[in-house]
This record gives C-alpha cells, sequence and structure tokens, in this order.
C-alpha cells in the first residue's frame, strides 16, 4: 500500500536482554504504523552455534511470543520463522556464487566470532553475510534498523544486489540502514565498558525480560559504580552513566531531569530507583507473554499465517531471481 518495507530479526539464542528491548525491540514497536515491518526469528542464523535442540526451539518460540509481547502485532505485521521460508536457504546459495572469498574474509564479526569459537569455526560462520543478504533481499526491504555491529553486512548486502542489478537489471531494491532516532546502547551492570549481550555468562551483567521484579531490583542494586556517591552523567564514570540512560528509556526523563530528581540522594536510592522503574516497564510485557505462551492453539495459528505471509512475498522475489539466472 505504498508503504516502504522494513526488515529485521533477532537470533534465537538465550532469552533478550535489557539491551535488545530498549536497543531494539521496543523502538520497532513505533516503526509499525511508518513501514510495512516484517520481523523474523532468525533460526538459520543461530545453527552457526551448536545448539542444544529442545532447548533452542523454546528459545525460538519464546522470541516469538516476545516479539508480540512487546508489542508487534502478527495481524499487522508479519511476524514469522526464518527456517519456515525455504527461500531464505534458496536464495542464499544464489547469493552465495555473486560474492566473493575476498569480500567474505573482511568480515569483522567472522574474525571476533572465529577467535570467540576457535573449536568450531564452520563455513555457515563465514557465509553469515550472505544469508544475511538473503534474508533482506528476499522481502525488496527498503530499510534495515541495523546496530552498529551488523553495519559491515548491510554493507555487503547492497554490494551483492548491486552486482546482481547490475548483471540481470532491477530485481533487488538496494536497502538503507534505517536511521531513526539514535536508539540507546544499554552497557552490562558488571562491566559498564562492554555492552549488555545475551550471550553474556556472569547473570549480574545482564536484565532479561523474563526477570521477575526481584531480581531485576537485585540485579541493579549489585550494579557496578565508581566510588563517587553523585548521579550525575560523566564519560569517565560508565556505570552510572549507563543506569541515568536505562532510567530515561523507561521513564522518559532526560540526562538533566534524571540528575535533578536524584540531586542529594546516593548510589543506593538511585539503583532501586532504576530496578522499580525498569520491572514496571517489563510488568505488562511479562503478563502478556504468560498469556501468549499458555495459548498454544492462538500461537500456533499467528506463526502459520505469517509463515504464509512471508513465503507468498518471499517466493515472487525467488522467482524472478531462479528466471534470471536461467534456473
Ligand atoms: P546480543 O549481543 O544480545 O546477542 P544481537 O547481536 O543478537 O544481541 O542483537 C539483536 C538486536 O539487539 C540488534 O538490533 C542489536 O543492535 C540490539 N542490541 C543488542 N544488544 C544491545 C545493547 N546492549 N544495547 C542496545 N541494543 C542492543
Ligand atoms: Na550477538
Amino acid at each position: 500500500d505504498g508503504k516502504k518495507i522494513l526488515y529485521s530479526g533477532m537470533q534465537a539464542t538465550g532469552t533478550l536482554t535489557l539491551g535488545n528491548y530498549l536497543g531494539a525491540l521496543k523502538n520497532w514497536v513505533n516503526l509499525t504504523d511508518e513501514y510495512e515491518c516484517i520481523y523474523g526469528v532468525m533460526d538459520l542464523h543461530s545453527l552457526t552455534l551448536r545448539q542444544v535442540p529442545a532447548e533452542f526451539r523454546k528459545n525460538a518460540r519464546s522470541l516469538y511470543a516476545l516479539y508480540v509481547a512487546a508489542g508487534l502485532d502478527p495481524e499487522k505485521n508479519c511476524i514469522y520463522y526464518q527456517s519456515h521460508v525455504s527461500g531464505h536457504a534458496e536464495l542464499s546459495w544464489i547469493l552465495g556464487c555473486f560474492t566473493y572469498m575476498g569480500e567474505l574474509n573482511r568480515m569483522t564479526q567472522f574474525k571476533d566470532k572465529a577467535a570467540k569459537h576457535a573449536d568450531n569455526i564452520n563455513a555457515g560462520l563465514y557465509t553469515y553475510p550472505v544469508l544475511m543478504a538473503a534474508d533482506i533481499l528476499l522481502y525488496q526491504a527498503d530499510v534495515v534498523p541495523v546496530g552498529v555491529d551488523q553495519k559491515q553486512h548491510l554493507e555487503i548486502t547492497r554490494d551483492i544486489a548491486q552486482r546482481f542489478n547490475a548483471i540481470y537489471g532491477d530485481v533487488f531494491t538496494i536497502p538503507e540502514a534505517y536511521i531513526g532516532k539514535a536508539g540507546a546502547k544499554i552497557m552490562s551492570l558488571q562491566e559498564p565498558e562492554k555492552k549488555m549481550s545475551k550471550s553474556d555468562e556472569n547473570p549480574n551483567a545482564t536484565i532479561r525480560l523474563l526477570d521477575d521484579k526481584d531480581t531485576v531490583i537485585r540485579k541493579f542494586k549489585r550494579a557496578v559504580t565508581d566510588s563517587g556517591s553523585e548521579i550525575v552523567y560523566r564519560e569517565d564514570k560508565p556505570g552510572i552513566s549507563n543506569l541515568i540512560d536505562i532510567y530515561g528509556c523507561v521513564t522518559g526523563k532526560t540526562r538533566e531531569e534524571t540528575e535533578k530528581e536524584f540531586d542529594g540522594k546516593g548510589y543506593g536510592d538511585f539503583k532501586l530507583a532504576v530496578g522499580e522503574a525498569v520491572a514496571a516497564e517489563l510488568e505488562p510485557l511479562q503478563k502478556r507473554y504468560g498469556e501468549l505462551m499458555a495459548d498454544k492453539t492462538y500461537l500456533d495459528s499467528m506463526i502459520k499465517m505469517n509463515d504464509e505471509k512471508a513465503a507468498y512475498y518471499s517466493n515472487k522475489t525467488l522467482r524472478k531471481v531462479q528466471k534470471k539466472v536461467g534456473l
């Protein structure tokens, strides 16, 4: 209906953190009126690391329910499982034949992940950017909200699409990075120089979206701060600054407003207030999540309907590509 198409997704590994929520998911909800939004549960990408099958399947369903619980509407947006749409793998193969090893060799995320998982440097990890290109190009996405760590992958997606178009005519829309209001970057509660990440093994470092109120408050109480006592935002005080940013994200308050509110109070008071504000923000989401996970029939019917929507869109592109290359 003339709206631009927006594509995004998250890997179905582990439980989402407050970073995933405040930096991505919460903002996605605000985009659903302006764009035709397609959000994937990116389970094929998750296979680049070893998964425990039963846990993996549970995580994927949980991610789907979290998308919906956070406010993405499966009747309005397309929210689907990547692995349920065979076009991703099919287009990925074709695009791989239009991608040079030299390009993939330059991907910094591959180098990082290969260093981290030296015992399992598989070809999927290496060709991950090609699958990501297929994800985006299959739906002719105009915009892709990407974190800094994915910028290079969007660049290679554009290069592959342009290369293909130069040979075969206008087949793919060339996607752009979504430049919106800068999403907050949430840092680890234990090592505030590092981003909060769902793969962090220290349980106190991350707030998980399904943490209950007591857990949330306890983790904020234990958050690492410096030896000072004033609630002021300063580059050289990443711990307290991160808490000020988190508080701002959930209350809508600016840094200055927060500093004023806690003028004369100590870290203890502030940490408790942040914990309570975050728990209050998560409460309705968790309630909705519980309802969704309990209603198997509804969730299954939404998944089925959206898989079909995604298959319909993606098949149009796939058929065109196959025809162009002579398949
Ligand atoms: P993780 O590191 O938690 O595994 P991913 O790399 O899978 O996260 O990213 C999923 C989405 O969440 C991306 O859009 C990413 O930009 C966003 N994101 C992840 N961690 C953070 C964070 N700490 N702060 C803000 N956004 C984040
Ligand atoms: Na990650």
